[in-house]
């Protein structure tokens, strides 16, 4: 990407950015470079945004159904070894398919084009939950070729399904309202047991298994999970609507009532001698070094499981966990200690050691970063009419942000999983397409929270 060209008063600012560094005593000896550079990029942040949401959707597209993969196939990221992403997770997959629906709603995917990709993707996802698996619908990953991933790995995963459930529910409501009622049927949600459409089968799944321990959206942890929970919530919430729709009107009973009881079920989670949301409870396998259960996951999961109910964005006790999620990362990575860089870099969890080639020491993530920008903007929305001051300061939190990611970002805009912690290069999986989706969703709720002041 080309950057204003005003090198004079970037060397001097550059000069000055050096000097505080080593004066401080807080980075590491390899601290300089391209990447500081990028720190004091002069253009508006406006601007940068605008360049950044073009790339990032033609780079998120790049990775739906590329050639010499099964129709309907998400890779993670086009990185095949060290570490090997060219693999369909059934998470990532979701959110990105959710994000290409957006895109459709933006006219930035043509209708035709949007019906050939979701249509893939459904069929890919029915031919999932009828690959035989070990753990049933929990299964998280499918090579490339259809096949289920079997190498050893933390499994079952069950937000999978929910998140899957949750893209083609909304999809469904789309054709629906478009009249495409034979579709829906057919492929979508029939009101049939044993289920034997893709919607139906997930709600099945989560319905009945919701209260199982499973291991985490970071595929380390086993045990009930508040990121878990809040997206079968929704999922099942969401579904019982469309089911609804479609005369099932037992079935929809069903699921509005399990979804009564995660919304019990979800209230454990918060801790009030902490004043924090934990992000894992009965904790029976896995990984057992996560003492601060403070962990970005919480936020993803209000991002991607927001209802009504309890744990909206106008929810504080999200807002006391977020900013206690943020002082530790604030205090743990040395990026986050040079003065003058906009924002806190996040990562997953403060004790996290997963750095994508080895296990030396967890690093901030692009995407975690940007779901603070993205909380920060839906919370501003929440709050614009009753608290109009507050969302605006909220706003310019979440520009920081945003600032933070244009800082790290490769110059050509492609976007990594991670950030080296000390170095502040893109590091781990390269293009990751959960980091073109978690840029899009929060560039687009920051449109929206402007809009609300
Ligand atoms: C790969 C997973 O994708 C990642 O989330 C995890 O941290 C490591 N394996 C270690 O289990
Ligand atoms: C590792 C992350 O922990 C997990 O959430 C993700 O699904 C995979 N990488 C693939 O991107």
């Amino acid at each position: 990407m080309k950057r204003n060209p005003k090198t004079l008063h970037n060397i001097c600012l550059l000069t000055f950015q050096f000097i505080l560094c080593f004066w401080t005593h807080q980075v590491d000896a390899d601290f300089g470079k391209k990447n500081q550079m990028q720190a004091i990029a002069v253009e508006p942040l406006e601007q940068w945004l605008v360049q950044q949401e073009i790339i990032s959707e033609k780079k998120l597209l790049q990775n739906v159904s590329p050639d010499g993969t099964f129709p309907g196939v998400v890779i993670a990221s086009p990185q095949d070894s060290n570490p090997n992403y060219y693999r369909h997770w059934v998470r990532d997959a979701a959110l990105t398919m959710d994000v290409v629906l957006s895109l459709s709603v933006r006219q930035k995917v043509k209708l035709q084009k949007l019906n050939k990709l979701m249509h893939d993707f459904t069929t890919f996802s029915r031919k999932n939950q009828l690959t035989d698996s070990l753990v049933d619908l929990g299964e998280p990953i499918f090579e490339v070729n259809g096949n289920v991933f079997s190498g050893p790995w933390g499994r079952p995963q069950n937000d999978g399904p929910a998140l899957r459930a949750l893209v083609l529910t909304r999809w469904a409501k789309q054709l629906l309202q478009e009249g495409n009622l034979q579709y829906v049927r057919t492929w979508l949600y029939a009101n049939e047991l044993p289920a034997h459409t893709v919607i139906k089968a997930d709600l099945e799944y989560i319905s009945h298994q919701w209260h199982k321990a499973n291991f985490d959206l970071w595929e380390e942890s086993k045990g009930d999970h508040f990121y878990t929970h809040m997206v079968q919530r929704k999922a099942l919430l969401e579904g019982a609507e469309l089911a609804l729709t479609l005369g099932d009107q037992g079935a929809a009973k069903w699921y509005q009532d399990q979804a009564q009881k995660i919304t019990s079920e979800l209230e454990k989670y918060w801790e009030p001698k902490k004043q924090q949301i934990v992000v894992t409870r009965n904790n029976s396998g896995g990984i057992d070094y996560k003492s601060s259960q403070l962990d970005m996951a919480i936020i993803l999961g209000v991002l991607h499981g927001n209802t009504v109910q309890n744990y909206s964005f106008s929810d504080d006790r999200v807002m006391k966990s977020f900013n206690k999620i943020v002082s530790e990362f604030a205090k743990l990575y040395p990026i986050n200690k040079v003065q003058g860089y906009p924002g806190v870099a996040l990562g997953r969890y403060p004790e996290d050691i997963y750095a994508g080639t080895d296990f030396n020491g967890g690093n901030p993530w692009v995407l975690c970063t940007l779901a603070g920008a993205e909380y920060l903007y839906k919370r501003a929305k929440q709050l614009s009419q009753t608290r109009p001051k507050v969302a605006a300061q909220l706003i310019a939190q979440a520009d920081q942000f945003m600032a933070r990611v244009r800082l790290h970002a490769n110059a050509d805009g492609s976007l990594s999983e991670q950030i080296n912690r000390h170095t502040g290069f893109m590091v781990s999986a390269r293009d990751l397409t959960w980091s073109y989706s978690a840029f899009l969703t929060a560039l687009w709720a920051r449109k929206d929270a402007l809009k609300g002041l």
